[in-house]
């Protein structure tokens, strides 16, 4: 939702900020803008659509070399995404620039006051009152760092904000409450953005931003206060991945990339996690063995394929530790009054550690009295600063809307916290631990040789271009491996597509069933209970009577399915509960193959944004 960058230092902070906002476009991009201080004065330059439109618009019409500046990549939500709401937005005088990501859930009340003092607002943005806001202050106080602690103070909702103003030419200002904002930190400069991917190509060396924090940026130092003016303390941290992990690499795509680096992910993800004896060492869980023994049910809350990933974690959290797991959709959690306490583990899953909705489940079950552990891949974002253990995921980062390396890496943590919970508290034998660490340590492996079998499903992809509609079944974990892999196809495909638990079929959805319509189906291993196996067998069946194509997803060896599918996708042989590692594989890439096959723009889906960070 919104990316955004500042700069101060020698560089043009054009060139540096329109780099970054090319890495944050993930974040929204329904329009973009620029504005550097220059000769005294300020300029900026906006345009609806990609940030392309913008760049033509700068060889168009260039703006003055200076070296502060902002920017902004958007995601619309007051306000259409044209060029008069696009950010940054300006005082009347000009003097002023600011851009934001957030909600100003008061900025009504604020507009009318600001209406009534003479100002004239252009936008439909909740924004706008924000540049007209700090004018005034600063006109008072002459120090913009004090402007917008005194105008955050008047805000509500969430809110990250980055300014300038034409009289403090070498000084960029950022606020955070709820939504993203880090600092880093170069020699003689210094860059603010929504993820670090936006500064990394000039430093490494980051500065974690708090809950209701000021920052001011000059190119010799940053300082840090609360809204309230005291000085704040931070955590500073080294980034532990480079340039390089940021680009295409030479894929097309993001997600191609991303797909074809599950390997890596996955077995970084347990790395340093497996102690020489086999077992498990989780030390980085700040939440004592002795905690952990207390718990007597765990929710896991989450959005989209998160959700997705906890809801295979329950199969393994209850059979490994017989601990009573619920999955709950983080947008629902708080407003149905769940049952919490002190002995409740809250486990909240998110790849970028900003989902709104899932911040504000973990908030409402920390004020509960139970404790929250995060599984998150952003380091130093917020929902892991607000929990009270994370286990992080090692997957890179992800820059695609599509979450796909992501989803395997969470998996591999809940699996990890699973058997964490069976080891301290005794409801898996060592040697049982062993054993499934050592096939987890071995899907690494079998995700590459599901990578290295996929044409076919391109193939098979290509030829489905035209359809509307595609249904996905599936029973046990692989029935979230179907909802999944619907997901992807809506996002990507744009194209009807809805996964269901097999059983289900007969309760209403075979109704859909109609000649050649597409069925994916999740095969479980013949070699998992055969009453499971059988029953999806007579599941294929049931819709090829009714005329339905399948396209049957199954362990190598599983004979049994072959004379029922009209497309076979292979995938080596796991053990159940690991199935959806390496089963979601094929279904990422169908997704992704159709999209480019129907022209879509498979990094940036419409109307999406990769971080969501309004509920
Ligand atoms: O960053 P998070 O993991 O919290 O994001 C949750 C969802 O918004 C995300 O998984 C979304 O569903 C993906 N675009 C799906 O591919």
């Amino acid at each position: 939702m919104c990316g955004i960058v500042g700069y101060v230092g020698p560089q043009s902070a054009l060139d540096v900020v329109v780099a970054g906002l090319k890495r944050l476009e993930y974040r929204g991009y329904d329009s973009a803008g620029v504005a550097v201080l220059a000769d005294g004065g300020l300029a900026a330059a906006k345009k609806a659509g990609k940030l392309v439109n913008l760049e033509k618009e700068l060889v168009d019409r260039p703006l003055p070399a200076g070296t502060t500046g902002l920017g902004h990549t958007r995601w619309a939500t007051h306000g259409a995404p044209t060029d008069v709401n696009a950010h940054p937005h300006l005082d009347n005088a000009g003097r002023v620039a600011v851009v934001h990501n957030g909600i100003i859930e008061n900025f009504a009340l604020l507009r009318a006051e600001l209406a009534e003092r003479g100002h004239v607002l252009a936008s439909d943005t909740d924004t706008e009152v924000v540049a007209h806001l700090l004018a005034e202050e600063f006109a008072v106080t002459a120090d913009l760092a004090e402007a917008m602690r005194l105008v955050c103070r008047r805000l509500d909702g969430a809110f990250t904000l980055v300014a300038v103003h034409a009289d403090e030419p070498d000084v960029v200002v950022g606020a955070r409450r709820n939504s993203p904002l880090v600092v880093g930190v170069g020699e003689g400069e210094a860059f603010l953005a929504s993820d670090v991917a936006a500064f990394i190509a000039h430093t490494r060396s980051a500065i974690e931003l708090g809950q209701d924090q000021v920052v001011e940026l000059r190119r010799d130092g940053v300082t840090v206060t609360g809204f309230d003016g005291r000085p704040a303390d931070v955590r500073s941290y080294h980034v532990d991945w480079d340039a390089s992990a940021a680009e295409k690499g030479g894929y097309d795509y993001f997600m191609l990339k991303e797909i074809a680096e599950q390997p890596k992910a996955v077995a970084d993800t347990l790395l340093g996690r497996i102690d020489a004896s086999g077992s498990l060492r989780l030390d980085e869980l700040r939440i004592s063995a002795a905690e952990l023994r207390e718990v007597d049910k765990i929710v896991v809350v989450a959005c989209g394929t998160a959700f997705h990933a906890g809801m295979i974690a329950k199969y393994a959290i209850e059979h490994w530790t017989r601990i009573p797991c619920e999955v709950e959709l983080a947008s629902e959690f708080r407003y149905r009054d769940p049952i919490l306490d002190p002995r409740t583990l809250v486990i909240a899953i998110s790849q970028s550690g900003e989902t709104m909705d899932t911040l504000m489940a973990l908030r409402h079950a920390r004020e509960q009295g139970s404790k929250v552990l995060a599984i998150c891949n952003t380091n130093g974002s917020t929902i892991p600063r607000e929990s009270d253990a994370v286990l992080y995921t090692h997957a890179g980062p992800e820059v695609a809307v599509a979450s796909t390396k992501a989803f395997l890496t969470q998996l591999v943590a809940c699996y990890l916290v699973a058997l964490y919970l069976g080891q301290v508290r005794g409801t898996k034998w060592g040697d049982e631990i062993h054993v499934v660490i050592r096939d987890l340590s071995q899907i690494s492996r079998a995700v590459e040789r599901v990578l290295g079998t996929m044409e076919p499903v391109r193939k098979l992809a290509r030829s489905l271009a035209d359809k509307n509609t595609v249904l996905f079944l599936g029973r046990h974990v692989g029935y979230p491996v179907a909802l999944e892999g619907a997901l992807k196809l809506k996002e990507l495909a744009y194209m009807h597509a809805e996964g269901f638990a097999a059983g289900e079929l007969k309760h209403g959805p075979i109704a859909l069933i109609e000649e050649d319509l597409p069925v994916v189906v999740v095969a479980p291993s013949p070699r998992a209970r055969s009453v499971l196996h059988d029953k999806i067998v007579s599941n294929i069946q049931e819709i090829r009577a009714r005329g339905a194509r399948t396209i049957v997803i199954a362990e190598e060896g599983d004979e049994a399915v072959a004379p029922y599918a009209d497309h076979l996708i292979r995938i080596p042989a796991t053990p159940t509960l690991l199935q959806p590692l390496v089963a979601t594989v094929p279904l990422q890439v169908f997704a992704c193959e159709l999209a480019t096959a129907r022209g879509n723009e498979v990094d940036q889906p419409r109307n999406l944004a990769k971080s969501v960070t309004v509920e």
